[in-house]
């Protein structure tokens, strides 16, 4: 009997450099499990323009964005890697679940708090509406597993509202998703320990996956972290230690932590070390990523055939939801 493999849906939005916690609370996660399942992977455009932003610059994040999709590792003869913007039947769905969602549930998601208390002149309606855009992203694909960072869990538990809301309005017809978390699903910030790491906080909140050596250096050397003479690890004392678990080898870490328990941590020593461990993990990402960019032509044509892939499915999808809505 062949069984049909189970389907994985995530994506990612075109806003800048990609950091080292996006790749380890997603991105890893997308490639080592694109073997395993029936993949999408998209660029999630239209999220992207809630915020602030230049349209002369959305070309260029969106190219970049597949290019780190790309150099990372995933494969598009594995898995389907397009730009949202690309399949709009994402937005269509969007609609007709706006008008079973609750604006009370709308208006508690932490996100939308996070995002309007900072960009207090732009609280556009898209920016509250953003995890109902987000449900239709993934419920158009009917996928199995959404891999995603911690920070995203309250968007998944939306969706599942949205497919409980749904089913019981017009019949039984999307199914329950299950988030995938990493090992690692909230790495912190360097420059502000107690916060998740986040592109839009600004460079020394983050060290970016292209990042050139020196640049990991020099912002590793200015994390904050504490004395090294602490009763108890300081939080950027012990992201440092996790994310050398991460890049480092087992005898580097074992040396730290060492080190730590003796309560003589050499933080400084721990940057260098940190800076080489990351450098030395991308430098084949850096090397493709480099080549890859000198042919856009092929990351156009990837875009469009991934494209091309999900929107039949995407469109079969609404089909039916039309009718079950009777417009
Ligand atoms: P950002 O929050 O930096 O703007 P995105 O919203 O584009 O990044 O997030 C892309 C993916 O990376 C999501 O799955 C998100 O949950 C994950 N992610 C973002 N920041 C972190 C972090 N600090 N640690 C772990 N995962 C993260
Ligand atoms: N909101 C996600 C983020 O900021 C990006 C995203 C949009 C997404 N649509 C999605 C993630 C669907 C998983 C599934 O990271």
């Amino acid at each position: 009997m062949v069984t049909k493999k189970q389907t994985v849906l995530s994506g990612t939005q075109p806003t800048g450099a990609l950091h080292i916690g996006n790749y380890l609370g997603s991105l890893k996660k997308f490639v080592e499990i694109q073997n395993q399942y029936q993949c999408y992977f998209f660029l999630a455009t239209y999220h992207s323009i809630t915020g602030d932003y230049n349209p002369q610059e959305k070309k260029q994040q969106i190219f970049d964005l597949a290019l780190d999709y790309l150099a990372t590792g995933l494969n598009p003869e594995k898995c389907v890697i397009f730009n949202q913007a690309d399949v709009p039947e994402c937005t269509e769905l969007a609609w007709i679940f706006n008008t079973i969602t609750p604006l009370s549930e709308l208006e508690r998601m932490t996100q939308f708090k996070d995002k309007a208390a900072k960009q207090t002149k732009n609280i556009n309606a898209g920016l509250l509406n953003y995890p109902i855009l987000q449900a239709a992203d993934i419920l158009l694909y009917h996928p199995d597993f959404v891999p995603v960072g911690q920070d995203q869990l309250q968007h998944l538990e939306l969706t599942n509202n949205i497919v409980r809301w749904f089913n019981n309005k017009f019949g039984q017809y999307f199914k329950p998703v299950k988030p995938i978390l990493t090992k690692m699903p909230k790495v912190m910030s360097l420059a502000e320990p107690d916060k998740k790491m986040s592109k839009s906080a600004g460079p020394k909140h983050y060290i970016a996956i292209n990042d050139e050596p020196e640049i990991i250096k020099e912002k590793l050397a200015k994390a904050v972290t504490g004395t090294g003479q602490e009763n108890h690890l300081p939080p950027g004392g012990l992201n440092l230690l996790i994310l050398l678990e991460e890049f480092g080898t087992k005898e580097e870490t074992t040396y730290f932590q060492k080190q730590l328990k003796n309560k003589n941590i050499k933080y400084s020593e721990l940057k260098q070390t940190l800076a080489q461990a990351i450098s030395q993990y991308f430098a084949d990402f850096r090397e493709k990523r480099k080549k890859l960019a000198q042919k856009p032509q092929d990351i156009e044509k990837i875009l469009k055939n991934g494209a091309d892939q999900a929107r039949p499915i995407a469109q079969k999808t609404l089909k039916e939801v039309k009718k079950l809505v009777g417009v």
